[in-house]
């Protein structure tokens, strides 16, 4: 059954009537481009298959009320609350992402009350953005019971605000325009400081190849401070270099850069500045249909990210490690780092060898059982009924 029925079922069990629509939206796995958005880097994310749907029913007074189902589709309510009293803190735990949301939209002059019943299969905790397709597809709710069309950008920079002002969490452009802009069958290759977008056409499949998603359902506990530490190294880094973000650093002017900057800001530089190359010369490859070539980028990626940004972990690594030992074309950790997942271009006739050898790695290290599946670029955000 679709998430979408899910929550249209739950919603009529739980208010007594069919919900005025529902909406939903993907979690994301990114190709390349790690760490690269809040520098006004390049991204090169796509949608997965798994998805957060909100039903929806508007309300006459100002309450929001918000249900989830679990995995065994008990439902879960958050206390309502006043959409005209919400503000940053009032509301924490799991209700925090779609109150936020209201928060943000009321404050761009979209307040609706609403009753909201939430349904997906997003892996919580493994880096996939579960909690951004949760926004997502709240906002498109509220913006959709009220008959408002904004522009996808603004809603994703709107989201962006809701995460870093409401929630607390610093994070950048990334995970929101994944999920509200990616389409079937491409990868969205994003220009975070223009904002340009472009989709690439994405198709593993026709070269025999697959990603293969490796949740190493490891959650280290300096998530939040590493990723809020490494922002403020990049924002530290350009604005001693007088620049007014480390986009403007090209390949060609890094060492210049490098030996401008104290020691310790060095590394940090150094993975934005080649991880932004990297998403160039991976859209090259895509574009002149030399995938094989995406590998060893993959690959550049993680050591990047483990060596000089240092936001790996050892799960993370033995996924790589153990994917590539077992042939697997590159791999790297996506998202913020310190566990969640990692991505593998694999042979299609290979898979099953890589995830074997990856579940042995983890074995052998007393590490929990790490979940595996293909991922294939799926549609974005949008009304389902
Ligand atoms: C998290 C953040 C994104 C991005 C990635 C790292 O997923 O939410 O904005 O910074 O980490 O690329």
């Amino acid at each position: 059954m679709s998430q979408a029925a899910r929550a249209a079922g739950a919603f009529e069990r739980l208010h007594g009537r069919a919900p005025a629509g529902v909406w939903s939206a993907p979690g994301r796995v990114n190709l390349i481009g790690e760490h690269t958005d809040y520098n006004g880097g390049f991204v090169l994310p796509f949608a997965l298959p798994h998805r957060t749907a909100v039903a929806a029913s508007p309300r006459s007074d100002d309450v929001l009320t918000v249900s989830t189902l679990h995995d065994n589709d008990r439902a879960e309510t958050a206390d309502p609350v006043q959409i005209a009293s919400l503000e940053p803190g009032s509301v924490s735990g799991w209700a925090a992402y779609p109150s936020g949301v209201a928060w943000i939209l009321r404050e761009q002059g979209f307040s609706q009350g609403a009753d909201l019943v939430v349904a997906g299969n997003v892996p919580a905790g493994a880096g996939l953005s579960s909690s951004h397709s949760l926004e997502c597809a709240t906002a498109l709710a509220l913006l959709g019971l009220l008959g408002a069309s904004p522009s996808r950008s603004d809603i994703a920079k709107w989201i962006q605000h809701a995460e870093n002002d409401y929630v607390g969490a610093p994070t950048g452009l990334l995970d929101q325009t994944a999920s509200l802009c990616c389409t079937e069958s491409h990868v969205l290759f994003l220009d975070v400081r223009s904002g340009e977008s472009d989709q690439v056409p994405f198709d593993a499949a026709r070269h025999e190849l697959e990603v293969l998603v490796i949740d190493t359902r490891a959650s280290h506990s300096h998530t939040e401070s590493g990723y809020g530490d490494r922002r403020r190294g990049c924002e530290r880094a350009a604005e001693l270099l007088g620049l007014s973000s480390l986009r403007e650093v090209e390949l060609s002017g890094l060492d210049a850069a490098l030996s401008a900057l104290p020691e310790e800001l060095r590394p940090l530089v150094r993975h934005v500045v080649t991880e932004n190359n990297r998403v160039l010369e991976t859209v090259a490859l895509l574009r002149a249909d030399k995938y094989a070539g995406i590998g060893p980028q993959l690959s550049a990626s993680h050591a990047s990210l483990r060596d000089d940004y240092r936001v790996s972990c050892d799960e993370l690594d033995v996924a790589a490690e153990s994917a590539e030992s077992a042939g697997a074309l590159g791999a790297r950790m996506v998202g913020g780092g310190f566990g969640g997942s990692a991505i593998a271009l694999v042979h299609a006739d290979g898979r099953a060898e890589v995830e074997a050898a990856v579940t042995a790695a983890f074995a052998a290290r007393s590490f929990t059982a790490p979940r595996m599946f293909t991922a294939v670029p799926s549609a974005g955000a949008g009304q389902d009924r």
